[in-house]
């Protein structure tokens, strides 16, 4: 089994990776940072530097690549667009909106998958949490496109896993006790009682690898986040 994972070389992506290999899949991790991938390639992964927004780059990537048969999609431009709407510029909502939502498509369009497409979206799509309007749009959106995917690029299902707070660099914008406190905030209103680990996404994303009557479909993993 080949799996190309975008945004392979940390957090959710990595895990994910790492989760697969562990399986005895061939995994090819995709990211911009050099020392990542250089620790990605030491962990025994196939490494190639990508940047997911450059669809040059990434037509060409996939072009090269041939037929393959799982594609994961697990890179974001981080925290942009965040804050309430009336003190956040557009073009930061835009920003938001551009470096995921049509980057996923332009790779969905690409990739020559056999099996599947998985994106990774967030449970911010289906909440209704102050100064998130940018995440949710950019998320909403691909968690909306997941269904009519699934029908056009059928049998090739598209799914997505949505991810509720999840320990990662994601949050390093964050300055660690100010991140500690807040997951500790979120920890205690979730039903789970804890905030994320990449690991819990990877196996979530694994199940919907090979699941194979399952597409169309988005599968929440936020320790309960949209029941609390
Ligand atoms: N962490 C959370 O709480 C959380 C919650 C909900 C949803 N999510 C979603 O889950 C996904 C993964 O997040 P994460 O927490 O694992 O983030 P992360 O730890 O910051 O990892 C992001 C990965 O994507 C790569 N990347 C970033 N921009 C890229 C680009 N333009 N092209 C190619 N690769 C790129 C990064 O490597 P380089 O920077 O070296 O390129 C890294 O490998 C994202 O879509 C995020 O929105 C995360």
């Amino acid at each position: 089994m080949r799996v190309v994972i975008m945004g392979g070389t940390a957090g959710i992506g990595l895990a994910t990776a790492r989760r697969l290999a562990s399986d005895g899949a061939e995994v090819i991790v995709t990211g911009r940072t050099q020392e990542r991938l250089d620790a990605a390639a030491a962990a025994g992964l196939t490494a190639e530097r990508l940047d997911g927004t450059d669809e040059e780059a990434v037509a060409a990537f996939f072009e090269r690549l041939g037929e393959f048969d799982h594609l994961v999609l697990a890179f974001s431009p981080g925290p942009v667009g965040m804050g309430p709407i009336r003190e956040t510029k557009i073009a930061d909502i835009r920003a938001a909106v551009e470096g995921k939502l049509f980057p996923y498509l332009f790779a969905a369009q690409q990739a020559r998958a056999t099996g599947s497409v998985t994106f990774v979206s967030a449970a911010s799509a289906r909440a209704a949490l102050g100064g998130m309007v940018g995440l949710s749009a950019a998320n909403g959106a691909i968690e909306r496109v997941v269904s009519p995917l699934a029908a056009d690029l059928a049998p090739v299902r598209v799914n997505a896993v949505s991810p509720g707070v999840v320990d990662t660099e994601w949050w390093s914008f964050l300055p660690e006790e100010q991140r500690s406190a807040q997951f500790t905030a979120i920890s205690a209103s979730l039903p789970a009682g804890r905030v994320g680990t990449a690991e819990d996404v990877a196996e979530a994303i694994r199940y919907v690898i090979g699941a194979t009557y399952v597409t169309g479909t988005v599968l929440p993993v936020d320790g309960g986040f949209t029941v609390a």
